[in-house]
């Protein structure tokens, strides 16, 4: 396990008396893309917010477990120092400050990081240049922007900060096809930079594309892990999170639906 790798261990979460996570550990090593499938509510968005410490202002709770971060304890750390750990989040829904411009956006990505001038500089070379788009509109406000382009713009925000994991929340979500390949490319992009990617999805087909290790996640708790060639490659994710029907499945659909009434709802 390298220097930079995210261990979370028996996650507990809850919001009031809902318990959204049970007992969830997982690990991302350094330098990889390690995915979480899950149906709509199977709790991926809160494991994010568990993690990058933002469950409080969601009105949730880590009640038990651990999250280390390079060795590092996260789980004890105020919010606001978990992006000078190195840790950043792009939440779900593509949020950007719509009346501002994109500049101002990119830049309020890098408050809260330990960069000096000179490597925010640097940080906003990279991003221009994963996002041509981000430099060409800088002095545009970001609620013009296509949702494409909004969402390279959290994820330019995100790396503002120079992360050594990123964490993403359905980054295709609602994205036309071409639009959520062209963020895929780039995530690809960014983990070869070096930095880590830990990428929650329902898109299970793009997710295991780009990621090496991956878990599935339901109603709160891991059923499923392994190296993602595996999973994408074994009958029951095939049919179940990919899409791919054959007969035998057909025959096994109905009793799948009541065993599985999350994954019945997949959308893929
Ligand atoms: N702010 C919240 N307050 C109360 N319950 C919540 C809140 N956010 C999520 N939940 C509940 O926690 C569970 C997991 O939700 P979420 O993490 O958003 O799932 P996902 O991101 O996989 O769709 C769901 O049952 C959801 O209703
Ligand atoms: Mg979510």
């Amino acid at each position: 396990m390298g220097g930079a790798a995210l261990e979370v261990r028996d996650l507990v979460v809850g919001y009031g008396p809902v318990r959204a996570l049970r007992a969830v550990s997982l690990e991302v090593p350094e330098g990889s893309v390690v995915t979480v499938l899950g149906g709509n509510g199977a709790g991926k968005s809160t494991l994010l917010r568990a993690i990058s410490r933002a469950l409080s202002f969601h009105g949730g709770a880590v009640t038990g477990g651990t999250v280390h971060f390079g060795g590092r304890p996260l789980h004890s750390l105020p919010p606001d120092r978990v992006v000078a750990a190195g840790v950043s989040q792009v939440p779900e829904g593509r949020q950007v400050f719509a009346r501002m411009t994109v500049d101002d956006n990119l830049r309020a990505g890098a408050l809260g990081s330990r960069g000096d001038r000179p490597a925010k500089a640097a940080a906003l070379r990279r991003v221009r240049e994963l996002f041509p788009v981000l430099a060409e509109r800088s002095g545009q406000r970001a609620g013009l922007l296509s949702g494409g382009e909004q969402q390279m713009l959290a994820v330019g925000r995100a790396l503002m900060a120079s992360p050594r994991l990123l964490l993403l929340d359905e980054p295709s979500l609602g994205l036309a096809p071409l639009m959520a390949a062209r963020i895929a490319d780039t995530i690809r992009e960014i983990n070869s930079q070096g930095t880590s990617v830990l990428l929650v999805e329902q898109n299970a087909a793009l997710a295991l594309r780009l990621a090496s290790y991956a878990y599935v996640l339901e109603v709160g708790e891991i059923t499923l892990s392994g190296p993602a060639d595996e999973l994408a490659a074994s009958d029951e994710v095939r049919r179940r999170y990919l899409g791919v029907v054959d007969e035998d499945a057909a025959a096994d659909a109905s009793q799948a639906d009541t065993t599985h009434p999350v994954l019945s709802r997949w959308e893929g």
